[in-house]
């Protein structure tokens, strides 16, 4: 992720047609995690092999469990709770804040140390949320500020009580994986719902796990079956695709079987009060997931005002609904989103820059952005090495009068490996530089 590649977009043609999304990212580390810790053999197909999962695959090697990677099929050979190894070099997160935070979990119980580092974004990014609870429950973990590198030592944890007031699936799903190796009954909550992936993979395996409301209740070594797992696609990806079709005159376009989880779905709510065309079909369920094809066609959207619950429910679409509102007449107003600074980049502060640059009048205060509606007039804006920043950038490309340039774009393969080339197919005129 060095390579820093620049990308030029031009004004392009509308889309058309089916869209390919790729897996999902979070589902697709949890299967490599819990398959790594059940036993028998476990595939996962439509997996995601992007640099963010293809780092959490390398990580469960690194702990002794077989693992195969066929075209994007992931076959894994585990063999029980208890048969991780001590690694012999430590584990190295690169980009991905989800590896990082929910690894801490499974590393803090095993009976060896370890100790798991990252790349130079993921170093400055906080670590406290789930170091925090971990100590509280008895683990030994060593840091410097309470940020990566991270010592785990060998200790004996108890069952785990926790609310978490921070909405964040990282740390749930972190303490929840945890308890798998704690004898006695965790019981963790939040005060906000956040994505629930983790608890409805582990019932789909047979995992007993007690959800009531915001509660859930896990009783410790217990047996997670391996059951093959079929990945839904990421609407985190596909929202970029959405927001491109929505913005980009007479485009019509199709994403097939996209996971369609009720607290990931707030962008195309938040689309729908815009006044997005946007169909949700064939509606159905995939190992414990929803899932449907989303239809979408162009469509003039109004500004919106929102704040609350709904924004962990959107948090990783927030860059690309900027773009969104930048095409809205009139302010938009989004607010509660402090949480953005703490990303892949200071998302609020890497976005405002760029929209700026291409001409949009932004304001932000420390957790809200105020976006004016207007014309793109292209530049040259830089994504801080993060993925979703750039792809945003590329998307308001497509409608750009003038080109836009996005600097340091390597890391769209974190997450979206096949994004270019889905923009290229698309008769598209995007060139590296
Ligand atoms: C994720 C949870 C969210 C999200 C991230 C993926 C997950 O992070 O932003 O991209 O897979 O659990 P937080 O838990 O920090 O909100």
């Amino acid at each position: 992720m060095t390579n820093n590649s620049s990308i030029i977009i031009n004004q392009s043609n509308n889309l058309e047609g089916e869209i390919n999304i790729p897996g999902d990212k979070s589902i697709t580390h949890r299967a490599v995690m819990l398959g790594s810790l059940s036993r028998g053999r476990m595939d996962i197909t439509n997996a995601l092999l992007s640099e963010d999962c293809k780092r959490t695959i390398n990580a469960f090697i690194l702990l002794g469990v077989k693992i195969s990677v066929s075209k994007n099929i992931i076959s894994i050979y585990g063999n029980g709770l208890h048969s991780l190894k001590p690694p012999t070099e430590d584990i190295d997160a690169g980009n991905s804040g989800t590896l990082a935070r929910l690894i801490s979990g499974i590393l803090a119980v095993q009976d060896f140390n370890s100790s798991l580092t990252g790349d130079k974004s993921l170093i400055q990014r906080p670590m406290k949320r789930v170091i925090e609870p971990l100590l509280e429950a008895g683990a030994t973990i060593r840091s410097s500020n309470n940020m990566l590198p991270l010592s785990f030592i060998k200790s004996s944890l108890s069952p785990i009580r926790y609310t978490s007031k921070l909405p964040s699936a990282q740390v749930k799903s972190c303490l929840l994986l945890a308890s798998l190796f704690i004898q006695g009954k965790s019981i963790i909550a939040e005060d906000t719902k956040t994505r629930d992936h983790t608890e409805r993979m582990l019932e789909y395996l047979n995992y007993p796990i007690d959800i009531d409301g915001k509660l859930i209740t896990l009783s410790g070594l217990g047996v997670i079956e391996a059951k093959d797992i079929s990945v839904p696609s990421d609407i985190s990806s596909a929202a970029f695709f959405i927001i491109a079709s929505l913005i980009q005159d007479d485009s019509h376009v199709t994403m097939k079987s996209i996971g369609i989880n009720p607290l990931r779905t707030g962008i195309l709510d938040i689309l729908g009060q815009m006044g997005a065309d946007i169909q949700i079909v064939n509606s159905n369920s995939i190992n414990n997931e929803p899932v449907a094809d989303i239809l979408v066609k162009s469509s003039k959207l109004s500004p919106i005002n929102i704040s609350g619950d709904i924004i962990s429910r959107l948090i990783d679409e927030l860059p690309i609904l900027f773009i969104a509102c930048a095409c809205c007449e009139g302010d938009s107003l989004i607010s509660g989103i402090e949480e953005l600074r703490h990303k892949e980049s200071d998302r609020i502060q890497s976005m405002q820059e760029g929209l700026i640059r291409l001409g949009i009048k932004v304001e932000t205060t420390l957790d809200s952005i105020k976006i004016t509606g207007g014309d793109f007039k292209g530049g040259i804006v830089n994504s801080y090495g993060d993925h979703r920043v750039a792809m945003s950038f590329l998307v308001a490309g497509l409608i750009s009068k003038k080109p836009i340039t996005v600097i340091d774009t390597d890391n769209i393969n974190t997450s979206f490996p096949s994004f270019i080339k889905i923009l290229k197919d698309q008769n598209n005129e995007i060139y590296n530089l």
